[in-house]
């Protein structure tokens, strides 16, 4: 343990302090003595008086910033880092209003989009007496656009988008994490942003194998505030896979929940055209296969895969029959019989493969190939079954 830890509380704190004076951040000392004034209150009233007269000598300078309506004064301090680890707490992303929109289901997109327009017409809203949403949850598989979704939503908004990692949170020094989420809060709340709370299961997470309860209960304390008061200058987010693992109290707290599904056959295509960009015309002719033996895979997997092929393409290191030969071939094995079938009979009507090739890529014998191609014209919108869902 470092010598901060071996100090007692009132040391942590004036060391706190005097740190944050050095660094010139007036804004900060400021909202740390406040918080001071509150702490000393019940355990020494005096010293709560003094702290609390200070702070009403100095008025802040700019009228009152937190609430600030008018958009996108950037902050002028650097996002607060953790003492320790000096890990950045928050990863800073600006991103142009014109970046492309995330693929996303048709609910979904309605929901954003509204929530966009609540923030443009927020006067209108406040005629009757309404705010905009100020905050919302997306729960999603890993990789289906959670995190690219606040980034355009934050671009679209013309402000930043913050993302406060809860695992580098969580994994610096314990009795200290409450402090560092509260600063990393601070600091987004003092101007007009997108803070996303990535990963926000990872606090339910440690809670069943965590030895420090009281800690975790704080922060799972000072996120429930946080929402409950954030200001509707902001927007507040939170991500997770986990949606069994978050506290229910947290749950209801948000004002829109979004749900972000694993793609349909239909936005597989929409992505493999994006992610295949300029070389869609070359793969053009595999576009139904691609889609059918990518049924079940998050967009990030579709992505990483397609890059792949575009590299191997690119360097001419194989052709984009050869990838799909194996990609496919690949595939199979996770398909139960039914679907070795149907994709069997999509690469015979839609490709020039022959029937042993066809049969070694899907272990599909000839006779079956030939049987199911003559009885039904195979359906490449039918979703292929994989073994697991048997
Ligand atoms: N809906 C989508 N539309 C377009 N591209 C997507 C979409 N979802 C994911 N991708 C691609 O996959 C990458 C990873 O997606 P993202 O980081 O948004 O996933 P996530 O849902 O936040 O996953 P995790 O739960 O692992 O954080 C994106 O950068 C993008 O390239
Ligand atoms: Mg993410």
């Amino acid at each position: 343990m470092n010598r901060l830890g071996e100090m007692n509380e009132t040391h942590t704190d004036l060391a706190q302090v005097i740190r944050l004076a050095l660094a010139e951040q007036t804004e900060d000392v400021r909202l740390f003595v406040a918080r001071l004034v509150r702490k000393y209150r019940t355990t020494d009233p005096e010293l709560a008086e003094q702290l609390d007269l200070y702070l009403r000598n100095k008025a802040p300078r700019s009228g009152a910033p937190l609430r600030r309506a008018t958009p996108p004064a950037l902050p002028t301090q650097a996002p607060p880092v953790d003492d320790e680890s000096r890990l950045s707490l928050l990863k800073v992303f600006k991103d142009s209003p014109d970046r492309e929109a995330p693929l996303l289901s048709r609910d979904l997109e309605e929901n954003l989009l509204q929530l966009i327009e609540e923030r443009r017409q927020s006067k209108r809203l406040a005629e009757s007496g309404l705010t905009p949403t100020r905050s919302a949850i997306f729960i999603g598989k890993p990789g289906v656009g959670k995190t690219l979704t606040a980034r355009w939503l934050a671009a679209k908004l013309e402000v930043p988008l913050y993302v406060l990692d809860l695992t580098a949170v969580m994994s610096s020094l314990l009795g200290r994490s409450g402090n560092n989420l509260r600063a990393a809060l601070d600091f987004a709340k003092r101007s007009p942003c997108v803070l996303l709370l990535d990963e926000i299961d990872a606090i339910a997470k440690r809670r069943s194998d965590d030895t420090d309860i009281g800690e975790l209960k704080r922060l799972v304390t000072v996120i429930l505030q946080e929402v409950d008061e954030w200001p509707a200058t902001g927007l507040l987010l939170a991500a997770t896979n986990h949606p069994e693992l978050i506290d229910p109290a947290l749950w209801r707290r948000f004002d829109l929940i979004a749900e972000f599904k694993m793609p349909d056959i239909s936005s597989i295509r929409a992505a493999l055209k994006q992610f295949l960009g300029p070389d869609f015309g070359l793969f053009g002719r595999w576009i139904d296969i691609l889609a059918f033996a990518f049924n079940g895979e998050s967009f990030s997997d579709i992505e990483r895969e397609i890059q792949r092929f575009r590299r191997a393409v690119a360097l001419g290191t194989a052709s984009d029959a050869d990838l799909i030969e194996e990609f496919v071939k690949t595939r199979a094995l996770a398909l139960d019989r039914q679907g070795r079938i149907d994709l069997a009979v999509l690469l015979a009507k839609q490709t020039r493969l022959s029937q042993h090739t066809i049969s070694d890529i899907t272990g599909v014998s000839r006779d079956t190939i030939r049987k199911y191609s003559a009885e039904q014209p195979p359906n490449a919108k039918k979703s292929p079954r994989r073994k697991s869902d048997q």
